[in-house]
């Protein structure tokens, strides 16, 4: 079998890959479109430390090919987004709505694979840069077959973390505000969250100057290209203080209600600090090296009310998340097909990797034809 193996070392494209049989509470899916994620990237670097060797990729869409024989929720021939989190479904946390803190959704690893005939583990439960996959039942979420896979597949993380952290997380509300750094594929659906949820001023904010269309094309009303000068300043412009500044003397009134960090540097978090009003939160969703701290004047929290919250997966909760999705996409309220902006078959995924690093992609995509 075909996929995309972490070798330890490098990258291999291979077909000398097995996967097993499902379990009887797993479901085997044919991988027809895989996302590519910076976490995949992070992997490669270093940056998310994992064990090797591990077969790649993380979002993907496909056909349910066998279940096992315990499964009820889907059958072969349907349609599925594969999520990431294999969470119990029995734990406290499971229980009241939260299976992203479910003990079970986080560092639990599997082999299903083999490579070169040694078993091989699965990253983030899930391994999508392959042919086939095997996953928990909990995991295999059923969608109509209108939505084409290929846009399908980027619900399984980008779409899910950043409209997730906007829904679920911060939960704005209308006539809020807003930056975002970073817009990649996590950015740009924070960007679409904030624009279905009513915030009336987002500020979009890369380093890469030509990613403000992209931004302003998902629903950003404002661009700041991070590259010249101190951006958290320059969202503060944007952003002027609707009321009496004379009382700000100590914290500076003006700023955003909510800064999401979707890039995971040091600099990046402190400037989403540095940019908020009083009252306002930050949300740390880039994931840097382990470890890596920020900086933070405790006074300009406490005196002000500002905060500072982690947002894992979206805080998404699959089964009502993802359908959920899937309608604000009928709707033509999500856009899926928009963030699709380059495909290449599985072996030329170095060809993704180098646009996404280059800064030119949206969302890069795998196809398995
Ligand atoms: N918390 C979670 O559950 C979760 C889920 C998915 C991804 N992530 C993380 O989110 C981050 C973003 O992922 P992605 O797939 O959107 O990445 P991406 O590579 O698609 O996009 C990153 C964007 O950030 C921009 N950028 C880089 N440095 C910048 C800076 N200093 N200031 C402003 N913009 C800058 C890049 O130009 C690019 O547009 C990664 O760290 C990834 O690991 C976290
Ligand atoms: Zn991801
Ligand atoms: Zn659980």
């Amino acid at each position: 079998m075909r996929g995309i193996v972490y070798t330890g070392e490098g990258v291999e494209v291979t077909d000398e890959l097995g996967v097993r049989e499902p379990g009887p509470g797993e479901v085997r899916v044919r991988i027809a479109a895989a996302g590519v994620c910076h976490s995949d990237l992070s992997l490669i670097d270093g940056t998310i430390p994992f064990p090797a060797p591990t077969v790649m990729g993380h979002e993907g869409a496909g056909i349910v090919e066998s279940v096992g024989s315990e499964v009820t929720s889907v059958q072969p021939g349907d349609h599925v987004v594969i999520a990431t989190l294999a969470s119990c479904g029995a734990c406290r946390a499971c229980s009241t709505g939260h299976p992203s803190w479910c003990r079970s959704s986080l560092g639990a690893l599997s082999t299903p694979f083999t490579y070169k005939g040694e078993p091989a583990s699965n990253f983030a439960a899930t391994s999508v840069f392959v042919e086939a996959t095997v996953v928990s039942e909990v995991q295999a979420i059923r969608i109509p077959e209108e939505v084409p896979l290929t846009s399908a597949c980027l619900i399984g993380c980008g779409v899910l973390t950043g409209v997730g952290a906007v829904l679920n997380r911060a939960k704005v509300r209308p006539g809020e505000t807003a930056a975002v750094f970073g817009v990649g594929g996590v950015g740009l659906n924070v960007i679409q969250g904030l624009r279905i949820s009513g915030a009336t001023r987002i500020v979009a904010v890369d380093t890469v100057a030509a990613k403000e269309s992209l931004a302003r094309q998902f629903g950003a009303t404002h661009f700041v290209d991070a590259s010249s000068g101190d951006a958290a300043a320059a969202v503060r412009a944007l952003t002027p203080a609707n009321r009496d500044s004379a009382a700000g003397a100590l914290f500076p009134l003006g700023g955003v209600t909510w800064a999401f960090d979707c890039v995971g540097h040091p600099e990046v978090l402190r400037a989403a600090l540095d940019c908020l009003d009083w009252g306002g939160t930050a949300v740390a969703i880039g994931i840097p090296p382990r470890g890596t701290e920020v900086p933070v004047d405790v006074n300009a929290l406490a005196y002000v009310d500002r905060g500072l919250l982690g947002c894992r997966y979206g805080s998404a909760r699959p089964h009502h998340d993802i359908p959920l999705m899937v309608d604000l996409y009928f709707s033509g309220q999500l856009m899926l097909d928009e963030l699709v902006s380059l495909t290449r078959p599985l072996h030329r995924f170095g060809e993704v990797v180098e646009a996404m690093r280059a800064g030119q992609v949206a969302r890069g995509v795998l196809t398995f034809d």
